[in-house]
């Protein structure tokens, strides 16, 4: 078993690098798929297990990978014959290994894709996939766990998701990209991530216009070709320093981040008085001795983020007064606060609104990680608590953050990662140690 060991309090301080975003890689590598020529290469690519579980499945559809995890560099050849079935074992392992449909039925008239299963923080349907797809003329079976489409040409379509759902906003995007003929689609997500995507298929040659707003137009092409991309930065991994920041009384550095992709949130700890300076070298955070309360609603982008929700109700936990936080977009995902709980907050969960009673003076306990961003909240509370804090459960963490330990502990904070043993007896595990593509196997 592995612990992220946190020492507390800690007042945050310096500067901190953020990768490339996981959440805009996992969707590119899947849209290599789509180039039948050429060889896409992308920089700033997060050495995270999420990205190697995306390798993994390319390389079943015999689609060649070179992850050069020191240069953060990928190439990806998908010029050969492919195949187009996506086992179990894999989507298991992760939900977005989803958005290889779209582009799998669209270049090869074939995708069978293990059905996702629900998970930790809602039940996660794929019904707006999967009907966006069969309005591009896609047929889709539904057997022995399986998602089987065919479709022998894919056609342009007018289409309207009932929910500007990220995954089926991309999905059903890229496999418009080699429909015959225009594709309009409405009500589509805006976060960022799209447009890195929609960026990158533009460059392999496909017409989209309209990327951030909540309507798609794309024109289909014949076929796509490599290019070359950088992921943009990750706003979540942004957000999750901005917030440690902010709750330490820190004086923080968010190196490069990008103010307009943080502003929902950035708006928020301003209102809870923290100061925010944009500069050319980024968002410097600083954090008051005292946070005021706030109420918070998560909403599709450019609303406050889902991804950023466990965080932010450890500042409303910490500021000085009843704070709300109401979560829309997914219907179990306050599971972090029973965590937060053992360490000496109080809350009251009514369906998707919790009311959280700051100002709470949080003591350190053990504490189990139960999804991503739980794991990051968990360590923020950590890191201003009395005590030592013990945090498990890392194969959450590691799905989305990168060198996590050291790069707080670069800001000043006492914090480790160890492995125990059968007998109880503690080493040291260095960040470098953490993912290796034989810790997946
Ligand atoms: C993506 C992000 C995830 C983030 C989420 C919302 C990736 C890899 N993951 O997930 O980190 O939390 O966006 O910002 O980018 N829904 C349906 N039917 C569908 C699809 C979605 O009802 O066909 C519902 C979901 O159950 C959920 C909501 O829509 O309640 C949002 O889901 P969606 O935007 O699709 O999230 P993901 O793409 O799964």
């Amino acid at each position: 078993m592995e612990q992220i060991v946190i020492n507390g309090v800690n007042q945050l301080s310096g500067e901190v690098e953020i990768e490339g975003a996981k959440n805009a890689v996992l969707p590119i590598l899947a849209s290599t798929i789509l180039a039948s020529s050429g060889i896409t290469t992308l920089d700033n690519v997060p050495p995270l297990s999420d990205v190697f579980i995306m390798n993994k499945v390319l390389e079943e559809f015999n689609i060649k990978i070179e992850f050069n995890q020191v240069q953060k560099t990928i190439s990806v050849d998908a010029s050969g014959e492919l195949t187009s079935i996506a086992p179990k074992e894999l989507v298991e392992k992760m939900r977005a290994s989803i958005v290889v449909l779209g582009p799998l039925v669209a270049r090869l008239g074939h995708a069978k894709v293990a059905m996702p299963g629900g998970c930790a923080i809602g039940s996660r349907p794929i019904d707006l996939h999967l009907k966006g797809l069969e309005k591009l003329g896609v047929k889709i079976d539904q057997h022995d766990g399986f998602i089987e489409a065919t479709a022998d040409q894919l056609h342009g379509a007018d289409i309207y998701l009932d929910f500007p759902s990220v995954g089926a906003t991309q999905n059903i995007m890229m496999a418009a990209t080699l429909a015959k003929g225009n594709t309009v689609i409405e009500n589509v997500a805006r976060e960022p991530e799209i447009v890195d995507l929609a960026n990158v298929l533009n460059k392999m040659g496909a017409k989209i216009t309209g990327a951030g707003t909540d309507s798609l137009k794309i024109k289909g092409v014949d076929q796509l070709h490599g290019c070359d991309h950088s992921v943009v930065q990750d706003r979540i991994e942004a957000g999750t320093y901005m917030i440690a920041a902010a709750v330490s009384n820190g004086n923080v550095l968010i190196k490069d981040a990008i103010y307009e992709h943080n502003r929902p949130l950035l708006s928020k700890l301003a209102e809870m008085g923290v100061k925010v300076n944009v500069s050319d070298d980024g968002v410097r955070i600083i954090g008051p001795k005292v946070l005021a309360p706030a109420d918070v609603q998560t909403l599709p982008h450019p609303g406050f983020p889902t991804d950023m929700q466990a965080q932010m109700t450890v500042a409303q936990l910490k500021a000085d007064g009843i704070s709300t936080m109401n979560e829309t977009v997914f219907e179990n995902r306050f599971m972090h606060l029973d965590e937060l709980n053992k360490m000496g907050a109080s809350y009251k969960v009514e369906g998707n609104f919790a009311t959280l009673m700051g100002p709470t003076d949080f003591q350190g306990a053990e504490v189990s990680a139960t999804d991503l961003r739980a794991a990051a909240a968990l360590v923020i509370a950590g890191l201003i608590a009395k005590g030592e804090t013990r945090v498990s459960h890392l194969e959450y963490m590691d799905r989305g953050y990168y060198h996590l330990v050291s790069k707080f502990k670069q800001l000043g904070a006492n914090i480790k990662r160890v492995r125990i043993d059968a007998a109880g007896r503690e080493t040291l595990v260095t960040d470098d140690q953490v993912i290796s593509e034989e810790s997946l196997a």
